[in-house]
């Protein structure tokens, strides 16, 4: 009886060559090297475009107002041209972190705004922003404010040159006793601080 065409195949990918310039590596271990290499750079290509400012404006802008104040605030224009991207505050940077954000609220964000479409510019202020910030404080909380370390180090701070309250607030030893990390004394950093009453 003959072979069915696909066993046939595979079987022919993992012979060995007999020419030498393919060393004895069978066919199939370049294909598999080849899709792997694609995989990977499909893979990079995505994760970086999806933490490009331009990705998070496109949804952003004209749903509510987070992007303005984002533009007005001294993580976007400071005397040094050193600028936040969206990303660099809201994206962890360890893989499965990252991961879990993206996938997470990728899905729930596009099914949000193509779908429920429940937030705009008139409501986002009276009936969204709170519920969204306290989502996020959460969040940088859970995560020890990593994000915000990605660009300050305590231990580089001129803390002469800090106001006296600041300096003992930026030690270390002060945050182990209290569990307490930039997010907690930091809001309002890159957008409007949303009114909480107390
Ligand atoms: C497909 C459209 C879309 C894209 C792209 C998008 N967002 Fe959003 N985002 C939304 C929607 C819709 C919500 C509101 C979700 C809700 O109501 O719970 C939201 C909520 C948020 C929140 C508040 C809730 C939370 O997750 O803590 C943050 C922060 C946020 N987005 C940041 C970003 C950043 C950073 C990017 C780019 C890396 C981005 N978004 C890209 C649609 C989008
Ligand atoms: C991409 C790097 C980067 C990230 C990430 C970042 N910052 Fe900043 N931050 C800066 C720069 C640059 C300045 C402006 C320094 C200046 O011009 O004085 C700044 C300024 C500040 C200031 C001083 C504000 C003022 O009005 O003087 C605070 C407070 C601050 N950042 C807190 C945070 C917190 C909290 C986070 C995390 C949610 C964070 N930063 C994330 C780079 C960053
Ligand atoms: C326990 C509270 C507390 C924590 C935690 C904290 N800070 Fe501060 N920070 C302050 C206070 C108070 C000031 C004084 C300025 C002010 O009134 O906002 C300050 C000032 C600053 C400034 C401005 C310094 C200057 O003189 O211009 C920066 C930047 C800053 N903090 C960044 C951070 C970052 C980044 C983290 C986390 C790594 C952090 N802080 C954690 C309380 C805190
Ligand atoms: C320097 C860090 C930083 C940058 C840069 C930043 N955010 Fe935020 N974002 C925050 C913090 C902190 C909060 C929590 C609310 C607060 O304290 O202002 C927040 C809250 C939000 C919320 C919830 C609604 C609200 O107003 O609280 C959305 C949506 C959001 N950010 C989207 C974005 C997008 C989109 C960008 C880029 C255009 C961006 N953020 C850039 C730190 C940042």
């Amino acid at each position: 009886m003959k072979k069915p065409l696909l066993k046939e195949l595979w079987e022919k990918l993992w012979k060995r060559p007999t020419a030498k310039w393919l060393l004895g590596i069978p066919m199939g271990a370049f294909l598999f090297l080849g899709l792997g290499a694609g995989g990977l750079l499909t893979f990079n290509v995505s994760m970086q475009m999806t933490n490009s400012n331009e990705f998070c404006v496109g949804c952003h802008i004209g749903m509510d107002t987070v992007v303005e104040e984002y533009r007005e605030s001294i993580h976007y224009k400071n005397v040094h041209g050193l600028s936040a991207s969206c990303a660099d505050c809201h994206v962890p940077e360890p893989f499965l972190e990252k991961m879990e954000t993206k996938i997470r609220s990728g899905i729930k964000d596009v099914y949000k705004k193509y779908w429920v479409k429940d937030i705009n510019l008139e409501n986002f202020e009276s009936e969204h922003r709170l519920r969204l910030a306290e989502h996020v404080w959460k969040t940088m909380d859970e995560q020890k404010s990593s994000t915000c370390m990605k660009c300050h180090d305590v231990a580089k701070m001129d803390k002469d040159k800090q106001p006296g309250r600041a300096a003992r607030r930026h030690d270390p030893v002060f945050w182990e006793e209290s569990g307490k990390s930039c997010i907690d004394c930091h809001t309002g950093i890159a957008h409007k601080r949303p009114f909480v009453q107390n």
